[in-house]
């Protein structure tokens, strides 16, 4: 019998890097029997857009700035995930906070990648490049990426996976993400098959 199709939903901000990881990976069959339904961006001019784009993914684009009231803008995130039938919810690089009615409705079956080795360097002041920034401030000779399920808290929920990456003395923030970036690229097609198996997606 012909296994159903993990259908996903991708939350993304900014570059889309791992967005681009998780096309390509689908694409290339290293993530078997998922389709990437919709990118749902919390920024209009987000490079993420043009990537689905050339991919004929279609977009949704839910900003702070047309949805003001986090109730409309939850329920407009709510509604865009289930018009789409999504099994599982990927936020890949997705810097906004995610509404207590979404991480409920959708439950075990959301998760995010952090640049750090959670459970340090995380929380509601700490993502994006901010999180390189206080890794090479406090000295740290290693960090990594993690890639953990979404629950209530802000990067709280249980860990899929982890890698390490060193931290150098002459480590700028910068060169620290893109270490990280790598690394999170590594991870993101392993976790991804990891859930839909855990979860009997
Ligand atoms: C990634 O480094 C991701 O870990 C981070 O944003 C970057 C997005 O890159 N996410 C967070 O900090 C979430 N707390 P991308 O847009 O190129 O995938």
């Amino acid at each position: 019998m012909k296994k159903k199709q993990v259908r996903i939903s991708v939350l993304v901000s900014g570059n889309g890097s791992n967005l681009q990881v998780l096309i390509d990976a689908i694409e290339n069959g290293i993530v078997p029997n998922a389709k990437i339904v919709q990118v749902i961006s919390s920024n209009a001019s987000a490079y993420a857009v043009e990537r689905a784009q050339n991919h004929d993914i279609p977009v949704n684009i839910i900003t702070k700035h047309d949805y003001a009231d986090i109730r409309d803008r939850m329920d407009a995130i709510l509604e865009m995930l289930q018009l789409e039938n999504t099994d599982l919810v990927v936020l890949a690089g997705y810097l906004s906070i995610l509404p207590q009615k979404v991480i409920k409705a959708y439950e075990n079956r959301i998760i995010n990648i952090h640049p750090a080795l959670l459970p340090k360097y995380g929380g509601k002041e700490c993502y994006g490049m901010k999180v390189h920034e206080r890794i090479i401030e406090a000295g740290e000779t290693e960090s990594g990426a993690t890639i953990h399920y979404v629950d209530e808290g802000i990067d709280t929920g249980k860990i899929i996976v982890q890698g390490v990456v060193p931290v150098r003395p002459s480590d700028t923030a910068e060169l620290l993400k893109e270490r990280v970036l790598k690394k999170e690229h590594e991870l993101l097609p392993i976790a991804v098959n990891q859930v839909i198996k855990e979860q009997m997606l």
